[in-house]
């Protein structure tokens, strides 16, 4: 992508580190499944996916189907799980382009195997069981039923089962370990029904870190492999490096007397004589407007205020207090120890995931 003056730096050995420190805590044997969704939670899918492969991951996991065919024509031939339901319109991109596909009921089953035998294939299915998410997924109690099924289809295989944590990144494990005794359940009902469940994955970041018990075949690493604290408000057992921070150049340093206003709306106002930075991103950038004054930012190594309404490509910052800003120098929004995206996360009443989810597609990210 072309250059500009606000970037995304993407560290790949964090990345790298990261999920080395964590595959250390898992059972010997459990496989990794990197979660890329969402263009690699903003830090660039293709990159972060080349990464994690090296980095010993032996899967990839996404959430729509576009994302599973970018990877592919980006010459990924690892197996690629897309993780949301596999709609029957989709079925036949899902089999063309050798992707495993996500199902809780049989209709979508047929719609696959229906599609494979069409290409003289066989589609790799994995049922996925609600145990308490309430999002997607068969009740427990349906899944040997289905299972059973699905692994009668001419044109399927049961590639695998499996389910998602509500809460494994609470303080509170209760809820999680009844996730847990339900998937269990449910994979024992599928063994009796003499059906081989594939692999077996139920652990996102959170219970990869803390429930080894629930590592089964594979877990799923997502936000944590970026670095991320799964939840901000504990601390975690393992060392977590952000991978992403987002910098900016300051464009512009201006002064202005006490009582003039800055930006639109005019909503602050300097009680005194003040110097004034523009930064060049905005909300299009997926910097919201909502940090408009919630947040202050480093620059020459000292906090400096956002102030006014963040705009569309551009904001401003009072750098009255740091000696000597000028036009050119180094601003960085979030993404370090001292200045954390969970940061950023609270002052717009959100979660980390998010914060790096917005990092807008017109900002380059540059892997070092
Ligand atoms: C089904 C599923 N598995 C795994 C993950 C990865 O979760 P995390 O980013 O918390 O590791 C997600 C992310 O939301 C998901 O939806």
């Amino acid at each position: 992508m072309i250059e500009r003056p606000t970037w995304a730096t993407v560290d790949t050995a964090a990345i790298r580190g990261n999920i080395q420190r964590i595959a250390a805590r898992l059972s010997p044997g459990v496989r990794i499944c990197a979660v890329v969704k969402a263009d690699g939670y903003g830090h660039g899918a293709v990159a972060v996916s080349r990464v994690a492969l090296e980095a010993g991951a032996s899967m990839l996991a996404v959430a729509i189907v576009n994302e599973a065919v970018e990877l592919r024509v980006a010459g990924f031939t690892c197996p690629i799980l897309v993780m949301g339901p596999a709609e029957a319109c989709d079925a036949a991109r899902i089999v063309d382009y050798g992707l495993d596909a996500t199902v809780y009921d049989l209709a979508a089953a047929q719609a696959l195997s229906d599609a494979a035998v069409y290409a003289q294939g066989k589609a790799a299915i994995h049922l996925k069981i609600d145990t308490g998410m309430r999002r997607v997924g068969c009740e427990p109690s349906d899944a040997a039923g289905l299972a059973t099924a699905i692994a009668a289809l001419p044109g399927a295989r049961l590639a695998g089962v499996f389910s998602h944590f509500a809460t494994a990144d609470a303080e509170d494990l209760g809820f999680a370990r009844v996730q847990l005794a339900r998937y269990r359940a449910a994979l024992d009902a599928i063994s009796a029904a003499g059906i081989d469940p594939g692999i077996r994955h139920l652990a996102n970041s959170a219970a990869a870190i803390r429930l080894p018990e629930a590592g089964f075949d594979m877990v799923r690493l997502g936000i944590a492999m970026y670095g991320l604290k799964p939840s901000a408000d504990r601390e975690w057992e393992v060392e977590l490096k952000p991978a992403l921070s987002l910098r900016t150049r300051v464009s512009m340093v201006k002064d202005i007397a006490a009582g003039e206003s800055v930006g639109y709306g005019r909503r602050f106002t300097a009680a005194r004589k003040s110097r004034i930075a523009t930064l060049p991103l905005g909300y299009a950038d997926g910097w919201p407007r909502a940090l408009s004054g919630r947040v202050s930012l480093l620059v020459r190594g000292k906090r400096a205020p956002l102030v006014g309404s963040v705009c569309m490509d551009q904001c401003m910052l009072d750098v009255t207090d740091v000696p000597g800003v000028l036009a050119g120098d180094e601003v960085l929004l979030y993404g370090t120890a001292e200045l954390p995206a969970d940061e950023i996360a609270a002052a717009l009443g959100t979660i980390n995931y998010e914060v790096a989810c917005l990092v807008g597609r017109r900002v380059p990210r540059v892997y070092v």
